[in-house]
């Protein structure tokens, strides 16, 4: 079937429309059904090679998009910036410019610097996947908290959605943000006033500086890391105070709605943005299952955009 989704690049939320948003969704739905059972290997991407360039650590975004290609049948290459020419000098251009002349299908590039990814896509012939660009975006983290809360609540749209820390730093944020108001939900940002966007509302969210009337009668409570290496100085007293005030226990979790879910795109600092006590319920908790929808996510954004390459895609 034909893609909504016409582009060749996926670089943010920002311009996705809802059917777009909604037919990645439902490809990564189908996916994630292949993903539980036994036989994963589909050939949907055989032939085509998929590049991951990562210039910052990561777990769960780089083994997914490793597994989902894997899984599609594509050949997949790690590169190790540190293990490459990265290391010697070489510019992000350059190395995209060396990595094109290869003929990748697909490029998968996180990097430190917002802008990068985008000024990366101007310069290759593949497609590119933003896997998060310094503050600014993180395209497939939105769409697998979107599939997460959407086969939990059967939709999206009239939800209340709390995203709750450190707002500032935070692509997830700013991706969440347009992907979710793109569907209908109400969001909310909840975060100490050192660590909110500032002029936040004209991104048509409603902003709160304590967390339990930011999640009063939310349906979802989006926990976000502090992102100490992002920071210049210090934005928060002490991981203790901030704790305190901003980290999710099961006392503060009682203002959100009874049924309402628990998200948190991962790595988490127990302790510090979230209880341990939450983190592990799996009454309340769907931090695995963001995990496993990113898989599914990820293939269907890479199938996606193979199949605008193979008609030339590019609006
Ligand atoms: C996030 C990221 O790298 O932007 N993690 C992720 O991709 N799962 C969030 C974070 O680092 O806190």
């Amino acid at each position: 079937m034909t893609p909504i989704y016409a582009q060749r690049h996926l670089l943010g939320t920002r311009s996705l429309t809802a059917p777009e948003i909604t037919d990645l969704l439902d490809r990564a739905d189908r996916y994630a059904a292949v993903n539980r059972s036994a036989e994963k290997k589909l050939a949907v991407l055989a032939g085509r090679t998929v590049v991951n360039l990562f210039y910052e650590n990561s777990t769960r975004t780089r083994t997914s998009f490793e597994l989902a290609a894997k899984r599609l049948g594509a050949d997949v290459v790690n590169m190790q910036t540190g293990a490459s020419s990265v290391a010697k000098g070489e510019t992000l251009i350059d190395t995209a410019a060396t990595l094109n002349a290869m003929h990748p299908d697909v490029l998968v590039v996180r990097h430190q610097d917002s802008g990068a990814v985008s000024l990366l896509s101007q310069k290759v012939n593949c497609a590119v996947v933003n896997a998060g660009d310094g503050k600014h975006e993180h395209p497939t983290q939105a769409l697998l908290d979107a599939l997460t809360i959407r086969r939990r609540k059967g939709r999206l749209a009239g939800l209340k959605v709390a995203i709750c820390g450190d707002v500032l730093h935070s692509r997830v944020a700013r991706s969440n943000i347009h992907l979710l108001a793109a569907m209908g939900a109400e969001v909310r940002l909840v975060a100490p006033r050192t660590l909110c966007i500032p002029g936040a509302e004209s991104l048509g969210v409603s902003v709160f500086h304590d967390l339990r009337a930011g999640i009063a009668d939310c349906d979802i409570v989006m926990m976000l890391r502090i992102q100490n290496e992002r920071m210049s100085g210090g934005f928060i007293p002490s991981t203790r105070e901030y704790f305190r005030f901003f980290g999710l226990d099961r006392e503060k979790l009682a203002a959100a709605k009874p049924d309402a879910l628990v998200m948190h795109p991962g790595p988490m600092n127990r302790g510090v943005e979230i209880d341990s006590d939450i983190a592990d319920d799996v009454e309340r908790s769907v931090i695995r299952e963001q995990v496993e929808m990113g898989v599914a996510v990820r293939m269907a954004v890479l199938e996606t955009l193979t199949l605008n390459l193979a008609r030339g895609g590019d609006r």
